[in-house]
């Protein structure tokens, strides 16, 4: 599956973006929340993903880069999230954040930033319905694909396969055809992109590329 982030699309044209990804191959539209905290960026709030809900025809895919995400579950469930991702590095009671993520009646994901082995997230994997490998440092777009991921998702691919089988593994950063094959090789389910398809000249045809890698 494919999802196109947001982060990367003309906001003057948001509309149109979003009526290109509804028309385009895409399984989801990816929403990145920056805080300005967690990461050293901040990017658009509740009442954008509130105003793009109204148009989008996929799932809204919400990743969630800030502190203390707790505080806001409830509020990006109102404003239209179907899956809803925190960072494992934001929150000390991880178990009870996934369970309320589900209790709203979202899709529950975890993310994990490059430096946090994979393996932290064995007694978690059971109660999860996504896990969300970072591929560069949360925070930008366009950023360089870190080499050192593929081995990560090859020993991610196993965990989930043996311990949580329905669980879907989303990789985000560095996206492109050439490291997008790969993943899927290496066993990711999901690939996010940014620059790759809203920079390119056809980015519909970006997206059905990236589906048939
Ligand atoms: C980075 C975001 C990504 C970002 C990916 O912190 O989580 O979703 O938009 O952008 P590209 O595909 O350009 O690396
Ligand atoms: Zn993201």
């Amino acid at each position: 599956m494919i999802a196109p982030s947001l982060l990367a699309a003309n906001f003057l044209q948001l509309g149109d973006e979003i009526r290109m990804v509804n028309t385009s191959s895409a399984d989801w539209i990816h929403c990145d929340i920056m805080d300005g905290h967690f990461v050293p960026n901040i990017s658009f709030g509740l009442p954008v993903v509130e105003q793009i809900k109204k148009i989008a025809e996929k799932p809204m895919d919400v990743h969630l880069m800030i502190s203390d995400p707790d505080r806001f579950l409830e509020r990006f469930k109102e404003a239209g999230a179907d899956i809803l991702t925190v960072h494992y590095e934001t929150c000390p009671h991880l178990h009870r954040t996934v369970g309320a993520i589900r209790e709203l009646g979202m899709k529950a994901g975890v993310a994990i930033n490059p430096h946090t082995p994979v393996q932290m997230l064995i007694d978690i994997l059971h109660d999860v319905d996504l896990i969300l490998l970072m591929t560069v440092n949360p925070g930008f777009g366009g950023q360089t694909f870190i080499q050192g991921s593929y081995k990560r998702l090859v020993t991610l691919r196993q965990m989930v396969n043996t311990l949580a089988p329905n669980a879907l593994i989303e990789v985000d950063g560095g996206v492109n055809l050439d490291t997008g094959r790969q993943l899927f090789m290496a066993g990711a389910d999901v690939l996010v992109a940014g620059n790759y398809v809203f920079s390119s000249e056809n980015p519909i045809a970006t997206i059905e590329a990236l589906k048939n890698c």
